[in-house]
């Protein structure tokens, strides 16, 4: 089973569902997955299992799935040419986890750059030494840094290679994680003396990964972050978020170097206005008639422009059940059907065979 009737690459992203998508998502990640869907064998997924390393209410995840669900599709992924489905429809993803698993170091894992940081998050260190290792090794801290979020790497490479992607478009933070999926593929290929897994890489239509900066001077827009554009805020919520954004006194002098929070603007105009408005602007600074005000209302009216119409259709969609559920059921079916193909190899590969 190894996908013959298809030539087309295999396209593998998902997102965890701990929220609202704000435009970093979108540009970062979802309007790449749009852009795909037409040239790939594109499978895109809904990542509630690694949603629950950081522990959410119970109540909020089901919600949060149908809300991801309803804005990949408002963002115009196509559920006819994508195969679209949720992370834990697909249960071969959790066995084949637990037999990665058995070839993946806790060493590298601990040193994983999101682990690190979660971890001294949640025990409350700010320096940048060993303590970490002696805090998880000492005590109390069970709950705070559970197995899930460290094997978190583990669960992600499975989601990739059990659907032998190709290419795995994700934006700049996730390449460590892209990293360790390929050491592994390649661990486990050595391990067994097989070629069965191919290495995966990022995809960015051949341009650097997109980082898009917060509103409020800081250099990345996040959830944790508080400082986030969403795709869902309405017209006036947009508009006061765009107006209060942090900017400088204005430039004094001509071809002033421009400073961080003026340039996030900057950045932010450029992946939705014309290249001739950002343009207008750029020249407004460099002879000092810039005016902060009128850039902002540019700048929120191209927002709007994208964001508007996407939000008509989630609010359209998520209100859908009975669409949803028929779209995540048939992706199911697809995902398992690849999944269970590798899962059912790689058993055979590990000498897991029926008595
Ligand atoms: P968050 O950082 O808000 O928690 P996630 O970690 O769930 O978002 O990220 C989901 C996807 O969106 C990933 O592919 C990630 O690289 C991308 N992404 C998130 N924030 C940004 C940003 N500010 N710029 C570019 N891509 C981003
Ligand atoms: N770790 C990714 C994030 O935080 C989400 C994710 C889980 C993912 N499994 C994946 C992304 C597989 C791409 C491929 O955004």
């Amino acid at each position: 089973m190894e996908n013959k009737e298809e030539k087309k690459k295999i396209v593998l992203s998902g997102i965890r569902s701990t929220g609202n998508l704000h435009l970093g998502n979108y540009f970062g990640a979802l309007s790449k997955f749009v852009k795909m869907q037409d040239d790939y064998d594109c499978r895109y997924f809904v990542a509630d299992l690694h949603a629950l390393t950081t522990h959410p209410d119970p109540k909020m995840i089901h919600e949060n799935v149908k809300q991801i669900l309803a804005e990949y599709l408002a963002a115009g992924l196509d559920p006819e040419k994508n195969t679209i489905f949720v992370q834990s429809d697909v249960p071969e993803i959790s066995e084949m986890y637990l037999l990665l698993n058995m070839h993946v170091g806790i060493g590298e894992l601990m040193r994983t750059a999101s682990f690190k940081d979660k971890a001294r998050k949640a025990l409350g260190i700010t320096s940048d030494g060993d303590e970490i290792e002696k805090e998880i090794i000492g005590n109390n801290t069970n709950q705070r840094v559970n197995a899930g979020l460290l094997t978190y790497p583990t669960l992600m490479a499975v989601d990739i290679l059990i659907q032998k992607a190709d290419l795995v478009p994700v934006g700049k933070d996730q390449e460590q994680h892209l990293e360790l999926t390929r050491r592994f593929a390649r661990r486990f290929n050595s391990f067994y003396k097989t070629d069965y897994f191919t290495e995966p890489t990022n995809f960015n239509f051949g341009g650097e990964a997109v980082k898009v900066p917060g509103l409020d001077g800081s250099g990345k827009m996040g959830k944790s972050e508080g400082n986030c554009i969403y795709l869902i805020d309405d017209e006036k919520t947009l508009r006061k978020k765009v107006m209060r954004a942090v900017t400088d006194e204005g430039p004094k002098e001509p071809n002033q170097p421009v400073s961080q929070p003026v340039e996030n603007l900057f950045t932010l105009m450029a992946l939705v206005s014309g290249p001739e408005v950002v343009k207008h602007y750029r020249d407004a600074y460099a002879d000092c008639s810039i005016r902060y005000g009128d850039m902002k209302k540019q700048l929120a009216e191209d927002i709007l422009k994208i964001t508007l119409p996407i939000r008509e259709r989630i609010l359209e969609i998520r209100g859908d059940d009975e669409y949803l559920s028929k779209v995540v059921a048939r992706g199911a079916e697809r995902a398992r059907e690849y999944a269970s193909a590798t899962l059912r190899d790689v058993k055979e590969i590990m000498g897991i065979r029926k008595v």
